[in-house]
């Protein structure tokens, strides 16, 4: 049998005066899976994730969770009362633990089922700073926290908006064990990045977002295929001129100030990239063949790429 569809949106827009910020998306995600919703600043992620936690309320479309429709009143209570929300710049008492962080939630929504603080504690894997207080901890421990109150109510779909921003890759990477654990528990997982690397790496499926518009959706590998181009040749920290010389031969080529990306057609270009190499003395330990990832796909449908603070160039 299908899995079943968790969460629904059809013909979805969202307009703040002249500005539309979610711009006629449909989309779908599966009870189980995790859906990235991936896009730069301003995309309209979290428009898009507060109309589904029933924080905001659609201009137009339909958006159902759990088969319930945010936009009916007596629906939205159950759809609270079913989702973890984990929301963008999270907070909580500094000086609580840990623990009473997540036990003062517990208090407040763990009514759906007995849960108790340790065993969100363990599920988030922060036994050794329980009795810390929140204030102290690092940005990936205070994130780990923020999943655990969103658990609190076991809900069936989390809601995790950029739950690794600004975290340094290892925080980050400690983050995404977590979010695996849910998927492995049967959570359905709605998660809005602007890490290509990490929409890539924890996602059933992707769904790009730009200017509110959906641009492309599916299993990251399928969209590298489908939209991620051919391989590329790398050179890192090029010289002015082999570079000139590069775009003077080829110029399907992308230079962002430390190294030029060649996309190749065919193996003759690596012949051709070593002569160059030769002639304006570059070292070829610096080239790699890379394979097209999700940042090829992201420029190759909008021309620009996402930055590591989540702007665009
Ligand atoms: N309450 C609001 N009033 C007016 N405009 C808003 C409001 N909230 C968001 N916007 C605008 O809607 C657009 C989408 O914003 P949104 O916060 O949904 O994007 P986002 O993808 O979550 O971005 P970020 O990565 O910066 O969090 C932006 O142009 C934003 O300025
Ligand atoms: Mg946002």
């Amino acid at each position: 049998m299908p899995a079943a569809t968790v969460v629904e949106v059809q013909n979805l827009v969202k307009r703040y005066g002249d500005v539309v910020a979610v711009d006629n998306i449909s989309l779908k995600v599966k009870k189980g899976k995790i859906l990235s919703f991936l896009g730069p600043n301003g995309a309209g992620k979290t428009t898009t994730v507060e109309i589904l936690e029933c924080l905001r309320s659609p201009s137009s479309g339909i958006a159902t969770v759990l088969g319930l429709d945010v936009s009916n009143s007596s629906d939205q209570q159950k759809i609270r009362q079913r989702i973890g929300v984990l929301p963008q710049s999270f907070n909580t008492f500094g000086l609580l633990t840990v623990k009473e962080n997540i036990e003062y939630f517990i208090s407040m929504f763990g009514f759906r089922k007995q849960t108790d603080a340790d065993s969100l504690i363990r599920l988030v894997d922060l036994e050794d700073k329980k009795d810390a207080h929140y204030r102290t901890l690092s940005g990936g421990l205070k994130q780990r926290v923020g999943i655990a109150i969103a658990l609190v109510n076991d809900p069936e779909v989390i809601f995790l908006d950029e739950p690794t921003s600004g975290l340094d890759p290892k925080a980050r990477r400690g983050v995404w064990s977590v979010i695996n654990g849910l998927r492995d528990s049967g959570k359905t997982v709605f998660l809005t990045t602007h890490y290509m690397e990490e929409a890539e790496a924890l996602a059933d499926s992707v769904i790009i977002i730009n200017n509110g518009k959906i641009v492309a959706e599916g299993p990251s590998s399928e969209l590298i295929v489908i939209h991620g181009g051919a391989r590329s040749i790398v050179l890192k920290e090029p010289g002015d001129s082999i570079v000139k010389a590069i775009r003077a031969w080829n110029s399907n080529t992308w230079f962002d100030g430390n190294s030029i990306k060649i996309t190749m057609n065919d193996g003759s270009d690596v012949a051709k990239i070593v002569d160059l190499a030769q002639e304006y003395e570059f070292d070829l330990s610096n080239m790699d063949i890379t394979k097209p990832n999700l940042e090829d796909v992201f420029l190759r449908l909008t021309g620009r790429t996402i930055t590591e603070d989540g702007g665009t160039r």
